[in-house]
């Protein structure tokens, strides 16, 4: 009997969502350091990139590629439980996991956010820390430090579902983040990728929009 010719993957991630993913790995790990050594300059440096990322991320969430779309991937609590009765099939983030990427997004979002005003009670004020009364700047401090350890524990968690995943039903969730593509199967319908020139686009207005803002408003 001839072999089935084997099917062409499908694309799954999309170019600008892989950078967008690897480049925030990198820089979260590059935030810990930073700020446990205390080397405050390059923390706000790299927290002032990590904020580009996610407003370029929550603009990719409308206008890029539809498994990076927020609504295809969020869901209420109907689509959750169909998912946990095995009735859902799709590409990108299953219902569940839809939740951890709303949090961790959102997290730090609220981290790079609070960052801005924070301070270390020595030498270094956020670069908009001045324009707050520094009882505020004392709460979102407070909440800065309390954040980076929950952002820590939803990576953790990020990690062990992936891990957990791999050794439940034996799929690799790594390989399409790296190479964004899977195998094809009946279930999984193909998509039509987001053109990366609008990637690079909304990534220089959210860029400007960061690094401008803290040029005019910055001390
Ligand atoms: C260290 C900090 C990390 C952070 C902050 C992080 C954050 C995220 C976020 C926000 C997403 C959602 C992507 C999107 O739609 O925008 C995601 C997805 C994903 N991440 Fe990470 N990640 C980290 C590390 C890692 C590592 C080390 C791996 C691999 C070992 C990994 C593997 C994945 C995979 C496979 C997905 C897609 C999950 C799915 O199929 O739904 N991540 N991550």
């Amino acid at each position: 009997m001839p072999n089935a010719a084997p099917s062409r993957p499908v694309p799954v991630w999309d170019l600008p969502i892989r950078l967008f993913h690897w480049a925030l790995a990198a820089m979260f790990v590059a935030l810990w350091i930073s700020g446990r050594m205390g080397k405050l300059d390059l923390h706000m440096t790299i927290g002032a990139a990590v904020l580009t990322l996610l407003l370029f991320r929550l603009a990719w969430g409308v206008l890029g590629s539809p498994t990076a779309r927020f609504a295809t991937f969020v869901g209420g609590p109907r689509r959750i439980a169909a998912y946990l009765r095995g009735e859902w099939s799709g590409l990108g983030h299953n219902p569940l996991g839809a939740l951890s990427v709303l949090a961790m997004l959102g997290l730090l979002l609220l981290q790079a956010g609070s960052g801005l005003f924070a301070t270390d009670d020595i030498a270094t004020d956020g670069p908009l820390a001045w324009l707050v009364s520094s009882k505020a700047t004392k709460q979102l401090s407070a909440l800065h430090r309390l954040g980076s350890w929950a952002a820590l524990g939803l990576v953790a968690l990020h990690l062990a579902a992936i891990a957990f995943y791999r050794i439940k039903t034996g799929e690799n969730l790594v390989r399409p983040m790296i190479v964004g593509t899977k195998p094809a199967t009946d279930e999984a319908p193909s998509q039509r990728l987001a053109s990366p020139w609008l990637a690079l686009a909304l990534l220089a207005a959210a860029a400007a929009l960061v690094f401008g803002g803290l040029a005019a408003w910055g001390r």
